[in-house]
């Protein structure tokens, strides 16, 4: 008995201790991992601003950021001209062709789904998808208010009834060149190459519900299948369920402009000239000297936006320019020639 019991209790013995091995080295992973976690969230940043940071703006692929500390500004009049300039600016061009197009003021209370509210520093700033939505989150609710409310991680949405007080909170909203924003979408979201394409399915069902085509193309990946969507056929998808009166599933492509009609903005930012825009938005709100916005590269000339368009046929082109043609007349910018 003896003598078969010890072989036994000797594998028992390796059994537990491998076992302890184990969870001893899964922990100690788990453990440098979240450390790790928590040293990429600039929040923790807060009391080592000079500290530099690089994290990767998941939206905007080609978009790099970086916190720095804060420059010391030559002079502080030539920003605030600036920035008083350009927002007056954009809001009379958004004003004028609002009343050409007869879209006229809302009189109903404001929707606030889209807003981060700050009651500390008296701001409301409306996010939009694609427009570095994600850095903006970051730097208000992370670093510089924390009891900020709204639009944050995991979509609590604020109670779409606007307080009186808030009415008086300075309103800012930022936008980008609409087709580069479609761009930055379908390689965001849909490109069998993102990192969202393991949810790609929804388009491709959607693309075969329109009749753009009749059955699903497959990319496979050494993980798994994962369903090959091009611009074109996403650009098609847009403009059917545009014509076809139902735009499912995403806010994401949607016209933006209409906004500007619709309520007042005390600043209106532009993605393209960002930095700039982000410090008016901060001077605005008085926190200039405080914080700065991560300094971002924008690739210019990007690669993908020009293979993009080329990919399209002419008349989805056409029709895709059309479709976002009142926002690019309301915010501004200039109709691209291909
Ligand atoms: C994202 O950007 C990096 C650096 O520019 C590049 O190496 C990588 O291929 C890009 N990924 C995609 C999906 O475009
Ligand atoms: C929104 O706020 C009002 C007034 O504070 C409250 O009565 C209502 O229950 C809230 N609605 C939601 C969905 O939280
Ligand atoms: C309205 O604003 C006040 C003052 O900041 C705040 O205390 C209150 O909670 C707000 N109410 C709602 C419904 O947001
Ligand atoms: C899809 O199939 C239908 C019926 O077989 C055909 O009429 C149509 O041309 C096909 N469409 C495409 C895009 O292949
Ligand atoms: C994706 O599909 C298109 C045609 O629909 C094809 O031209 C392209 O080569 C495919 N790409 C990959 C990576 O599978
Ligand atoms: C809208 O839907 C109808 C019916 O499904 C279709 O014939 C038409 O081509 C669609 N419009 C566009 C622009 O795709």
């Amino acid at each position: 008995m003896a003598e078969r019991r010890s072989p036994l209790r000797k594998r028992l013995i390796i059994l537990i201790i491998l076992t302890l091995l184990y969870v001893l080295l899964y922990h100690t992973k788990w453990i440098t991992n979240v450390n790790l976690a928590l040293l990429a969230v600039p929040g923790y940043q807060k009391s080592t601003r000079d500290q530099q940071l690089l994290t990767k703006d998941q939206e905007t692929n080609h978009t790099f950021v970086e916190i720095l500390r804060k420059h010391e500004r030559e002079n502080p009049n030539a920003n605030t001209n600036y920035c008083t300039k350009i927002s007056q600016h954009r809001m009379e061009t958004a004003r004028h062709v609002c009343m050409v197009n007869n879209i006229m003021p809302s009189n109903k209370p404001r929707k606030l789904d889209g807003f981060i509210v700050s009651n500390k520093y008296k701001f409301m700033f409306e996010l939009t998808p694609k427009v570095s939505s994600t850095t903006w989150r970051h730097l208000l609710h992370d670093v510089v208010d924390p009891q900020c409310m709204g639009n944050m991680y995991g979509y609590r949405m604020l109670n779409t009834t606007l307080n009186k007080t808030i009415e008086e909170y300075k309103k800012a909203i930022f936008f980008r060149e609409p087709l580069e924003r479609l761009v930055s979408y379908y390689y965001g979201m849909m490109h069998y190459k993102s990192g969202q394409s393991v949810n790609n399915k929804k388009f491709d069902d959607l693309i075969i519900r329109s009749g753009i085509r009749n059955h699903s193309v497959m990319h496979t990946k050494p993980k798994g299948d994962i369903y090959n969507i091009t611009f074109s056929e996403f650009a098609q998808m847009v403009l059917f369920y545009k014509a076809n009166a139902s735009i499912p599933s995403s806010s994401h492509y949607q016209r933006v402009g209409y906004k500007l009609c619709l309520h007042d903005y005390d600043f209106v930012g532009h993605f393209e000239t960002l930095a700039e825009d982000a410090e008016c938005f901060l001077e605005l709100i008085n926190i200039a000297d405080q914080y700065s916005f991560p300094e971002i590269h924008i690739q210019r000339g990007n690669v993908r936006f020009s293979e993009s368009m080329k990919s399209l046929p002419q008349n989805i082109l056409r029709d895709l320019i059309e479709f976002y043609r009142l926002d690019y007349e309301i915010l501004g910018y200039k109709i691209p020639k291909f």
